[in-house]
């Protein structure tokens, strides 16, 4: 192969897998492997610079810019970050700094500020006289997103500031994460919903940062990191007194940024946090090194694409190699065929990894899975272990290429390709064991109907009895039925009748959410149950009329109205009707239950317009939330109208308690 045609084949790779990590936020490739190629692709290009090219993917930053966002230019552009996978070139790096620099103690390096590299998405605010202004995705390093009101969901960013020392006009940024505990909660929902799951709390945060509902992104639980200061009237002179100064004012500013005097130091602080950082509450993909002093920053300076007073060293992924037993096909409850890879137990990162989705049939392909292949299993920042690649030097001589089924592996109806989409469905919705199942499996879940002694274990038991076909023949059980049955005593039996008598009091909302329509999860059932408020409603509404409902697009509207168009549905739901389950909203409530507030003291404020006081104190109760009379530590939100009591303002800034206007607030709770 040419120089020239590696560049080519170089660039067309990392076209696609940029497409994939910018736009459907699903990498396809490790990190570590990206930046291989990255770094392989410029190093071919500064030597052969007759094949420079200014539309190479080693021009640009990325971009996350989406429409139905607000475009705004960058103050100062947003650059990256040089990075490496080496100690040794840390190392070097931080050498060439005190070279350059002309430091001629051998024994002691210029201050340099360690710090770790959260794995998110990077976000810059914009404060004048103390308030939050403007807030910007890093978009393609020039301009990026407005999303100021989903950043102002998220409780650790302070709205306003904190004491008075701070310049009256700067920007800061930091990195938007998802926890590990927000990033596992989500993914089971997602999972339940047979939604597609983030490979990583990265793509979570960015994802979340983008939608267009601010209550939704409050739910998820972001969280953020603040680590670069940019103002003309800076308070200190050093990066690290200036990160303190900001966790003064109330920015949440890593307590691991440490100041570090020599390379030992800095070697130190790596192989620390190599180690310490899998115990954090969020994902780190390295740390990142700068220099302290801004003069030196100054005099150091910048390359076209990053500061070259500034390196990430990123820890390698860990990643084990082990060989394919054999792929299996498994059918979720919508139908949907997933490959897995069943694997040779291998030990990877504490946990022994035996199973890994291959999430769809593009997936296998770009992979190119042979049978018993040597796999590469990573688990980086990702819980959940990923295939990254193949061994193909160890492939078997006549091995053949891994072939997506093309009838259902439980019932061998011919596979449907769902329209614009990766995956293949089976269409035998109702003949289909799994789906069936899936569906009964999900409509006694705790998050649904709440059908106690009735889980996965009792549901196969029930069905594979012949007692129940469907949903609705659970409101006819007698214990007289369940008692004959293996493994299932008095008691048992007792629990299930009742339990099946209990779900008859769940909410209209929760009963929509337990029907299994696709795409309709908890918080469109919630917008669904309290736009129409019953389900005859639902049940002939036209398209025009469902996505006129907040938060239901073309294709929400499409899977509501072929749902309803199967017979069998409309048979199940008058059956359970029949049965005493809920098929509307209550007469007076207008404005149902939630649990967006849950856990949540709110302070009122001041005068409205929207609302009442009274009004917001109901509507506090109903979304789950506590009302209080005044503002303590334990104050989570303080929302104010106008002349809010200057007594109470200077209060709620010396705690950090973040206030919110009336608007923000019905946002907040969906109205
Ligand atoms: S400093 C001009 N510090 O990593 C330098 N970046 O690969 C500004 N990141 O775009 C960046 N943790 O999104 C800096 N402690 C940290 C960081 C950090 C994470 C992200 C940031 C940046 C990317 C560069």
């Amino acid at each position: 192969m040419t120089v020239k045609e590696r560049i080519d084949e170089l660039r067309t790779e990392l076209n696609k897998h940029n497409h994939a990590y910018y736009v459907n936020n699903a990498p396809t490739i490790s990190d570590y492997d990206y930046d291989m190629m990255m770094k392989e692709l410029e190093k071919l290009e500064s030597e052969h610079p007759e094949f420079d090219d200014d539309l190479s993917p080693s021009h640009r930053v990325g971009s996350d810019i989406t429409k139905g966002f607000t475009q705004v230019a960058h103050i100062h552009p947003m650059l990256s970050l040089g990075n490496t996978y080496s100690v040794e070139e840390v190392d070097e790096w931080v050498k060439k700094c005190n070279d350059m620099l002309e430091n001629t103690d051998g024994m002691k390096s210029i201050p340099i500020v360690g710090e770790m590299k959260f794995d998110g998405t990077s976000i810059s605010l914009i404060y004048e006289n103390g308030r939050l202004v403007r807030a910007v995705t890093r978009g393609d390093g020039e301009k990026g997103d407005d999303v100021t009101e989903n950043i102002k969901t998220i409780r650790s960013i302070p709205l306003t500031l904190h004491g008075d020392n701070y310049p009256k006009s700067f920007e800061i940024r930091g990195e938007i994460v998802l926890p590990w505990k927000a990033f596992d909660k989500l993914n089971e929902e997602r999972a339940f919903n047979e939604e597609p799951l983030f490979a990583n709390p990265r793509n979570a945060a960015a994802g979340t940062l983008k939608l267009q509902n601010s209550a939704e992104v409050s739910r998820r639980g972001l969280d953020a990191y603040f680590y670069y200061l940019i103002s003309d009237n800076l308070p200190c002179d050093n990066h690290y007194d200036n990160m303190l100064k900001a966790k003064e004012w109330g920015f949440k500013v890593s307590d691991a940024m440490k100041l570090l005097h020599s390379i030992k130091e800095v070697d130190e602080f790596i192989n620390y946090w190599d180690e310490q950082r899998k115990h954090l509450p969020v994902a780190t993909d390295g740390l990142v090194f700068k220099v302290n002093n801004l003069r030196q920053q100054l005099n150091l300076g910048y390359t076209s694409k990053s500061p070259r007073w500034a390196i990430a060293y990123k820890f390698a992924a860990e990643r084990a190699l082990t060989k394919l037993n054999f792929v299996s096909f498994e059918v979720g409850r919508m139908g949907i065929i997933t490959p897995v890879a069943n694997l040779e137990p291998v030990l990877l990162s504490g946990t022994i990894v035996k199973r890994a989705s291959l999430y769809n049939e593009d997936t296998v392909k770009t992979l190119g899975i042979h049978e018993h292949d040597m796999l590469y299993v990573e688990k980086g920042g990702e819980i959940i272990p990923k295939i990254t690649g193949v061994d193909e030097s160890a492939r078997e001589k006549d091995a053949k290429a891994i072939k997506f089924v093309t009838h259902c592996p439980d019932c061998n109806t011919p596979l449907i390709r769902i329209p614009g989409e990766a995956s293949w469905q089976c269409p035998n919705k109702y003949g289909c064991r799994p789906q069936i199942l899936g569906r009964i499996e999900h409509f006694v879940s705790r998050h649904m109907m709440d059908i106690e002694g009735v889980g996965e274990e009792n549901s196969a038991l029930l069905y594979d009895a012949g007692l129940i076909k469907n949903t609705a023949d659970l409101y006819d059980l007698k214990e007289s039925d369940l008692m004959p049955l293996e493994r299932v005593g008095p008691r048992t039996a007792q629990r299930i009748v009742e339990g099946v008598e209990a779900s008859k009091s769940v909410p209209f909302e929760r009963v929509i959410y337990a029907l299994s329509i696709p795409f309709v999860g908890e918080t469109v059932a919630r917008k669904l149950a309290r736009a129409v408020r019953d389900i005859d409603t639902l049940m002939n509404m036209g398209r025009d009329e469902l996505v006129a409902i907040e938060d239901i697009g073309p294709r929400i509207a499409d899977a509501i109205i072929e749902y309803f168009a199967y017979p069998a549905n409309r048979e199940l739901v008058e059956r359970l009707r029949a049965a005493g389950v809920q098929m509307s909203m209550p007469e007076q409530d207008t404005n149902d239950h939630t649990d967006i507030l849950a856990g949540k003291t709110i302070v009122i404020s001041g005068v409205f317009s929207k609302h009442s006081r009274e009004e917001y104190k109901a509507l506090i109760d109903k979304n789950g939330g506590k009302n209080s009379g005044s503002i303590s530590k334990k104050t989570s939100l303080i929302l104010a109208g106008e002349n809010m009591g200057p007594s109470k303002l200077e209060k709620a800034k010396s705690l950090g308690v973040p206030i919110i206007n009336e608007d923000e607030f019905l946002q907040m709770i969906g109205l």
